[in-house]
């Protein structure tokens, strides 16, 4: 099964290709944890990333169709891969094609604006592992580390209101027209992305096997 997770920033895709990915069987590949990872580690495309990340911008395209096309090769993507936050331009679903991936279900995650401008207040990240939690939503068992793999969580740089503002205009205006990319080639679905973290999964999934 390949799946693209498309939606705003703080729509869920992290938070629910979490669990799909342990339904299917299949690898999370997020872009914006790749790249938060190589900023970490002070790689070039990392050094590069950087200001783009912090500033609410789109790194690049070719520095992010290189990352994807890179970790597609990895042999853990036999069996397909859920991408979230990729493709985020025209640019990049057309690299995806060139590069000859089928994709079976393009999943867009539909929350307003408002809505998300009131969740990134209480995200909180493992800047280890990727895991995303929520203070009021979806908190970790002992409020501080990750229940996956124990590490103290933070908050990440460009969750602070200002820079969500301006990740939620290069969302309008870059990303949402992957809508009527993918509904021209047929394989979008949409699901309301409001409401209990369970219900949204259950929904998804349904989607999915449709
Ligand atoms: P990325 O890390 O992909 O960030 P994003 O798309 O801005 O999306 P988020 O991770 O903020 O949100 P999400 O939809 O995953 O929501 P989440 O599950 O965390 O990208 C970061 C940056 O990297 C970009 O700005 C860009 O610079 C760069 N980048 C990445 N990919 C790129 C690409 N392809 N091209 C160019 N640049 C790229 O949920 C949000 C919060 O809400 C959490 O706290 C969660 O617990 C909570 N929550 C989730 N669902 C619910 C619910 N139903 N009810 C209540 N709370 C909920
Ligand atoms: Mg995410």
């Amino acid at each position: 099964m390949k799946i693209i997770l498309l939606g705003a920033p703080g729509a869920g895709k992290g938070t629910q290709a979490e669990k799909i990915c342990v339904h299917y069987n299949i690898p999370q590949i997020s872009t914006g944890n790749i790249i938060r990872e190589a900023m970490k580690n002070e790689t070039p495309a990392g050094l590069k990333a950087k200001e783009f990340v912090n500033s609410g911008a789109l790194v690049p395209d070719e520095v992010v169709i290189e990352m994807v096309n890179d970790r597609l090769k990895q042999d853990d993507c036999a069996n397909g891969y859920i991408l979230d936050g990729f493709p985020r331009t025209v640019p990049q679903a057309e690299a995806l094609d060139q590069m000859g991936v089928q994709i079976d279900k393009v999943l867009d995650i539909e929350v307003a604006d408002d809505v998300i401008m009131g969740r990134m207040t209480g995200r909180r990240v493992c800047s280890k592992c990727g895991a995303t939690y929520h203070t009021e939503f979806n908190p970790a068992k002992d409020g501080v580390h990750c229940d996956k793999c124990g590490t103290e969580l933070t908050i990440r740089k460009d969750d602070e209101p200002e820079t969500v503002k301006a990740r939620l205009q290069v969302y309008h205006e870059q990303t949402e027209p992957l809508k009527d990319y993918y509904q021209n080639k047929g394989n979008l679905v949409m699901v309301e992305g409001v409401g209990a973290l369970d219900e949204i999964t259950a929904k998804i999934l349904k989607a999915l096997e449709a």
